[in-house]
């Protein structure tokens, strides 16, 4: 899928400024940071050029911790399952500065990191314990050429019974006839490695604590209910967006430390308004031009919420990024507008797809409007170093914080 935006970059943007986040409070990573194989195979993969030696340049340089590597669902995603303990503590070894938990509520309205309200049947072995009795809708065997479906929800279960559950993989067998295959679709270029045994689930609360405990920042997600609002008859929307933010006050939180993420512009604008705070950090995250045809418009929004007080903007990757007539990636029009009105952009999710080489025969969310400069694997140092240089982007959320602690740590980038 391609779009036709006129690229203003040319010329235009010179030299890329590196903007710091707000200044640590009390707030100091306590694990060394090691980057394994990854970075030095990636760079070896890349097109000769500047680039490249200067990455070259920097394989023996000592790992750090940099706020500039955003961890997605823990940051080692590609491997380990999602917002689990086990995936926070790999991300934090690679150098992630900052911690995702994806908050959604439970039947006893406590606040748990799943990535969905409504993803347990793909992301935990809820099928294969007592509890999928409990699920919205049961498991039900693929038949007669029609999938195998389940739906299971954080809030069809209290937290102690989220406790009882192990994290996986996320991906299902849309074939199986029993539970226990539906439970088996992690894609081939991702491993069970570390998901055969029992991922640690945990609540919000926990995360607070764990992530505190590993002296770094937090961005928790205000995820969109799966079921109608209010909940229960009295639990609204208001409530839900203030019990995140007094999780962080009542654990003691500098403000400063935490930048809450939604996808709903009235949930930001709550913030703003009743937690100015925690609202100055709030990131929006913008998913309304996932098409040629819609993507315009995500573009003009920008003055919109710009004059509504939103600081932060966070687009997926493809908004940033197009490619010149010789497919080279460079800064888009959606770009181009949120650093003219003076945005913090923080983008998502770098290493969430398959091998380049695959994307670029197969197409890919995360670079569809760039498909024509992505050919392999290297490329992913190109895609980074235009995100930092010319779109002077804060953050990145990668599945495998590695790939870019390096990059930060290479050009310095604190
Ligand atoms: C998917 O389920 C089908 C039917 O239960 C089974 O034959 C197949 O081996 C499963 N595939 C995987 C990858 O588990
Ligand atoms: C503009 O923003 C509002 C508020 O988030 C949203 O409802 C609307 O769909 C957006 N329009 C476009 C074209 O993105
Ligand atoms: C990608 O390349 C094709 C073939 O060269 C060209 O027709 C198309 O316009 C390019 N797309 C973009 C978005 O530049």
């Amino acid at each position: 899928m391609h779009i036709q935006v006129v690229s203003l970059a040319t010329g235009l943007i010179a030299v890329a400024q590196v903007v710091g986040a707000a200044p640590a409070a009390k707030c100091k990573p306590k694990r060394n940071v090691e980057l394994g194989p990854r970075p030095e195979y990636l760079i070896r993969d890349m097109d000769d050029g500047p680039l490249k030696d200067k990455l070259s340049s920097c394989l023996d340089q000592e790992a750090k911790t940099s706020k500039f590597s955003i961890g997605h669902r823990g940051g080692a995603v590609l491997q380990f399952p999602e917002e689990t303990v086990e995936s926070f503590v790999a991300g934090t070894r690679m150098g992630a500065g900052i911690q995702e938990c994806d908050v959604a509520f439970t039947a006893d309205r406590e606040l748990v990191c799943r990535h969905a309200q409504c993803d347990l049947h793909t992301t935990t072995n809820i099928l294969v314990t007592p509890l999928a009795a409990k699920c919205t809708t049961p498991f039900t065997p693929a038949a007669d050429g029609k999938p195998a479906t389940a739906r299971c929800c954080t809030s069809d279960i209290t937290l102690v019974e989220y406790k009882t559950l192990c994290g996986k993989m996320d991906g299902y067998n849309a074939s199986a006839t029993t539970p226990e295959d539906f439970l088996d679709g992690t894609a081939d270029w991702r491993t069970n490695l570390y998901s055969e045994q029992c991922g640690t689930v945990l609540s919000h609360k926990e995360f607070i604590e764990l992530v505190d405990d590993m002296g770094l920042e937090f961005t928790p997600e205000l995820k969109l209910p799966d079921v109608e609002m209010p909940y229960d008859g009295d639990y609204t929307q208001e409530m839900y967006a203030q019990q995140m933010i007094d999780e962080y006050k009542e654990a003691g939180i500098d403000p400063a430390r935490v930048w809450p993420q939604s996808f709903v512009f009235s949930d930001v604008a709550y913030w703003l308004a009743h937690e100015p705070e925690f609202g100055r950090q709030a990131v929006l995250l913008d998913d309304k031009g996932n098409t040629p045809q819609t993507f315009p418009g995500a573009i003009a929004n920008l003055s919109f919420y710009k004059e509504s007080g939103v600081q932060v903007i966070a687009p997926p990757l493809p908004y940033l990024v197009t490619t010149d007539e010789n497919d080279n990636y460079v800064p888009s029009e959606y770009a181009i507008t949120a650093k003219e009105l003076g945005f913090k952009i923080i983008t998502w999710s770098l290493e969430r797809s398959p091998p380049l080489k695959r994307v670029a025969e197969e197409g890919d969310y995360y670079y569809m409007y760039m498909l024509n400069g992505t050919k392999h694997d290297g490329d992913l140092y190109e895609l980074v170093d235009v995100l930092s240089r010319e779109i002077s982007v804060l953050g990145i959320f990668s599945d495998w914080s590695a790939t870019v602690t390096y990059y930060a740590n290479c050009f310095g980038i604190l």
